[in-house]
């Protein structure tokens, strides 16, 4: 049918199917800042657009529907101001604000977000920060943790309403170390009154910073200022940085037929009906593509876990599991394609519940010969890995104590919810080679593993990685590459596969869910004599991260607490697990990777322990905590099944973060204060607060290994080669801002490309915490190196231009896009890239490096969260998260800010509502983000993040890692808030109404 209406001012006339949404016909004509995120039912508003100036999800509605309206799409909001002899009217002020606030990470939210609030301004010009979040609630965030938004849309309004704005840039560093209690203005809980105050002006989004003397030692340019993403700009236009915003001619759709089975063997298949479908290009199954077993886990050669899977088997191990794919030239006809296969079942008993999988009648999930073992798994015994850590003498530090505390916790299977799906594009190029476009954080680990499951080398695979919508670990999986690959090599064309939100949660991967058994010996003045932590890790149908995963349950969260006095020094800890199949969607890699499922029972536990024995519990956690200058204590133990090699922890800056978070939130006046418990008029609500300190590691020692290359250009510009990826985190603005650092140039000089195999030097890929600590340094080694060529000719070029003493290039200072002598002669970097590349004795300066370290030095941090508790309904507000984060030199406090801004919001999600759960057949419960509830804007807490700035001597810049920390003290905290509230001990995480309820009853019986 025929449709016409006006498009970002133009009218249109276009041919549509009748059944076409509009989110669909717009991407196909090129409207690419228009979002898919997966949805059927409009749950994440990622595809809004304006239709006659009201926020609408174009997924939810027909592009039949639009006719004669007026559609607005991100593509005409604003642009580039410099378009070469062109110059445009730039920017929106909206656009503007969002990039000016740093309110973009993954970027992939942003083009609704300026949407919704351009049609929020124009109703009303001067919105409060309550009507703003109100305005943005359709729009879900999983990165910013909405503050930088919020803040930005309030800083666009007043720009737009002519008042003049503060500026954004300023001094990270605060001359007042620590500041006073009570600087953040109170907020009601939303149980109490108003949720937000009704602000219209506050339009900062620094983060307080406070910085020990050793970092006030090295003072830089580049490194600690609050740049602009150096993507910023693009994605901020809906420009088609993305995996999915591509045209290619003859691309075909691909979908996958997933076994509605938790446990079952393919007695037949048909695919007859199915292939004769006109529009089908092609159907496979398992009898079709080679049987390779492989992992699908991203990680580095070899894969520290079983290989375990197959493109396509013969045998399905969950409500999910792959059972054909199609690839058809469109959605639909592909869609009908998957109805025609006829699949005839034998039903296997199947293993839902994770304590059921080792039992000797158990059915075996992995009975296929080709299985390979890694280190203790057995899957004769559904056991995927087994981990049993001793440190010193665990039997004697309980014989030692006064006092033992048991206890048995469990926590969930949660999802990454990454607003982009998965999306890959794959195509043959002209020299025959296969391309793989794809949204992943693992480039390089992606080609190495698809190569024998395709049986092609490695060699005659490309991956480029554009942008990222976010993945959270979900996207260190080889997951859906293969897909799209095996239908390319099938039929010769290109293939696009994303996919939906359903398959993100039924055929995806998730948090190992784990039931955790404590048992801590203490001695009556809190000295903790003995530490030991059984886990029973859940990892569903496949392996992949299995052991790692689990294994930084202990070696991170159990850590931290080492004991005091004699126990300090000869710490007694035990961690064992096992790591078992179930016939459930498998787990993977979730920020934070196995360290918040570690953290939420020992932290309860301490607090626990604490109360028992009426001990301050900030106290006790500090007395009993990791120090400066000691061994970690399972660095002589564990290493991810490699050799442990011993590593002493350099930079603590615990004692610090517990100080300001603790100021910061007020715990002196509010924690021993009977009447703040208490809610005025309101006899039925009581608040709370509750502490957690948390550590991490940074990158995984002897392992993981980045590479950067860097080249000078004409102009003294530098192309910046990276095989890092950065998924929405800024690593790409960080690394911009070492080299240019070293370089002497500014960030914008410095122009950004990662990742591609073929173009940028090797890298682990995304995930450990480690990009700006490991990529970090390779950036700082490539650059030095290139920056040593600067000097040198820059020396010559000197000596002969100008007259003075001789100099040689150790006498020379890279900085403001010149090359100096201490005497003020220079040489500006332009004048010696022409000489380099033009003149004289050619060369082309450039740099490479790689780097890979021989320690992970923790970050630590402080987390408080304040709730309100309904002791009638046992409903929980968090009101107001404060975390204080030492992860030594904080390179950009902006995009570090947004890290542990969202990194909360996700945690907060663990702690209240975020949970996966299957009935007796393995069907999943939650499959839209209708179901599974992550935080909207109009639902937040006030959060606030403080960076206790500690200097790390392994790094070349004192970083430390900041990603994941921010995963691991919130649910623990907000636990803790609600036994301080209420008495209510909830020993499973989330805390729903119903586990806090049950706890409140038990409480009072
Ligand atoms: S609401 Fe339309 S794609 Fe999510
Ligand atoms: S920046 Fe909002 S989803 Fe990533």
């Amino acid at each position: 049918m025929l449709i016409y209406f006006t498009l970002n001012g133009d009218l249109v006339e276009w041919e549509v199917q009748p059944s076409e949404t509009l989110l669909s016909v717009l991407r196909r004509q090129g409207m690419f800042g228009v979002k898919y995120g997966g949805c059927t039912k409009g749950e994440c508003g990622a595809c809004t657009v304006l239709i006659d100036k009201k926020p609408v999800n174009s997924c939810t509605t027909l592009a039949a529907q639009v006719t004669g309206h007026q559609i607005e799409t991100i593509e005409a909001m604003g642009q580039h101001p410099d378009q070469g002899w062109k110059k445009t009217s730039g920017l929106h002020p909206i656009q503007q604000a969002l990039v000016e606030s740093r309110a973009i990470q993954c970027g992939y939210c942003t083009p609704a977000f300026a949407l919704a609030a351009r049609a929020l301004i124009d109703r009303n010009p001067n919105p409060s920060e309550s009507e703003v979040r109100e305005a943005i609630s359709g729009v879900l965030c999983r990165c910013t943790g909405y503050i930088k938004p919020v803040q930005a849309i309030l800083r666009a309004a007043a720009v737009m309403r002519g008042e003049s704005v503060p500026p954004i840039l300023g001094t990270p560093e605060s001359e007042a170390p620590v500041w006073p209690i009570g600087t953040l203005p109170e907020v009601n809980s939303p149980l109490g009154g108003d949720t937000w105050p009704e602000t219209t002006s506050q339009t900062q989004v620094m983060p307080k910073i406070w910085t020990s003397q050793a970092a006030r030692e090295k003072p830089r340019t580049k490194i600690g200022r609050p740049e602009i993403k150096v993507d910023a700009i693009k994605l901020v236009q809906g420009k088609p940085a993305f995996s999915a915003d591509i045209e290619k001619r003859g691309m075909l759709v691909a979908k996958v037929l997933h076994s509605p089975l938790a446990h079952a063997m393919i007695k037949s298949i048909d695919l007859t009906a199915a292939r004769e479908l006109p529009g089908v290009a092609a159907v496979l199954c398992y009898q079709d593509v080679p049987r390779v077993i492989y992992s699908t886990a991203g990680q580095s050669d070899p894969i520290p876990g079983p290989l375990d899977a197959f493109s396509l088997d013969r045998k399905v191990r969950f409500v999910g599991d792959r059972v054909a794919f199609v690839a058809a030239e469109t959605d639909e006809i592909a869609e009908q394609a998957l109805k025609l296969i006829k699949v005839e079942y034998e039903e296997l008993p199947a293993i839902i519940d994770s304590r059921q999988s080792m039992q000797p009648d158990a059915v075996r999930i992995h009975d296929e010969p080709e299985y390979v073992n890694f280190a203790d798994s057995n899957p004769a015994k559904n056991l995927a890995a087994e981990i049993r850590i001793d440190i010193g003498d665990v039997e004697k530090g309980f014989a030692e104590a006064d006092r033992i505390y048991e206890e048995e916790y469990a926590v969930p299977k949660v999802q990454q919810a990454h607003i982009e799906p998965h999306v890959v594009v794959t195509y043959w190029d002209e020299d025959d080679r296969l391309v793989v476009r794809t949204s992943t954080q693992v480039p390089f680990h992606a080609r190495r593993i698809l190569a024998p499951v395709l049986g092609l080398p490695v060699k005659r695979i490309r991956v480029i990685k554009p942008r990222i919508g976010g993945g959270f670990g979900a996207k260190q999986e080889v997951l859906i590459e293969d897909v799209a690959a095996h239908l390319t090599i099938a039929t010769g064309r290109p293939v696009i596969y994303e996919t939906t939100r359903e398959e993100e949660f039924t055929a995806s991967r998730s948090r190992h869910p784990m039931r955790v058994r404590l048992k801590t010996g203490v001695k009556l003045d809190g000295t903790i004599t003995a530490n030991a932590m059984y886990a029973l890790s859940d990892t569903g149908a496949y392996g992949c991260h299995a052991l790692t995963v689990t294994g930084n349950t202990g070696h991170k969260a159990m850590a931290l607490y080492v004991g005091d006095g004699p126990y300090r020094l000869s710490p007694n800890i035990r961690f064992y697990a096992d790591v078992v199949y179930t016939n459930t969607p498998p787990a993977g890699a979730y920020r934070g990777y196995g360290v918040p499922q570690g953290f939420w029972p020992l932290e309860r536990h301490i607090e626990h322990i604490c109360r028992d024995l009426r001990l301050d519990s900030i106290d006790f956690r500090l007395k009993n905590t990791l120090r400066s200058g000691e061994l970690h204590p399972f660095s002589t133990a564990w290493s991810e099944g490699r050799e442990p090699v011993p590593e002493i922890v350099h930079t603590v800056g615990l004692e610090e973060c517990v100080r300001q978070a603790k100021a910061a939130i007020g715990w002196d006046q509010k924690y021993p204060n009977t009447a703040w418990h208490q809610v005025e008029g309101k006899p039925h609500l009581r608040r709370g607060i509750g502490v957690a300190t948390v550590m991490q590691g940074t990158a995984i020692p002897y392992l993981d290994m980045g590479g950067a290359s860097i080249k000078m250009n004409d102009d003294g510009s530098f192309n910046l080669l990276i095989g890092a990826t950065d998924l929405g985190t800024g690593s790409d603005t960080v690394l911009a801002q070492m080299a240019a650092e070293v370089l002497g140039v500014e960030v914008d000089d410095i122009l950004v490309y990662s990742s591609d195999t073929d173009f940028t030097p090797f890298d682990k890929g995304a995930y450990a915490s480690s990009t700006t600590y490991i990529s970090g340094a390779a950036v700082v080694k490539a650059s030095e190196m290139a920056a040593e060529r600067i000097k040198a000719r820059a020396a010559k070029l000197i000596n002969r231009q100008a007259a003075g003493e001789e100099v040689v290039g150790d006498d020379i200072l890279l900085e403001d896009n010149q090359a100096r002598t201490l005497d003020g002669r220079f040489v500006s970097l332009k004048d010696i890239a022409l000489n380099a590349l033009h003149h004289d004795d050619q060369e082309q300066i450039m740099g490479i490096g790689s780097y890979y370290s021989p320690v992970s030095p923790p970050p630590f941090a402080a987390q408080f969260a304040e709730v309100t508790v309904d002791i009638e309904t046992g409903k929980v507000v968090v009101d107001r998260l404060v975390m204080a984060v030492d992860s030594g030199i904080i390179v950009n406090p902006l995009t570090a800010s947004g890290q542990i801004e969202g990194g909360m919001t996700q945690a907060l999600g663990y702690a209240v509502c975020e949970e996966m759960v299957y009935d007796g057949k393995g069907r999943a419960r939650e499959v839209d983000l209708n179901e599974y509830h992550i935080f909207r804007a109009d639902e937040m807490p006030a959060l606030e993040t403080i960076f206790v700035q500690t200097y790390e001597p392994s790094h070349p810049f004192g970083v430390k890692a900041v990603a994941e920390i921010p995963m691991d003290g919130v649910a623990p905290a907000v636990g803790n808030a609600i036994l301080d509230a209420c008495g209510a001990e909830v020993l499973e995480n989330p805390a729903t109404p119903e586990r806090v309820w049950r706890a409140l009853k038990r409480v009072n019986q």
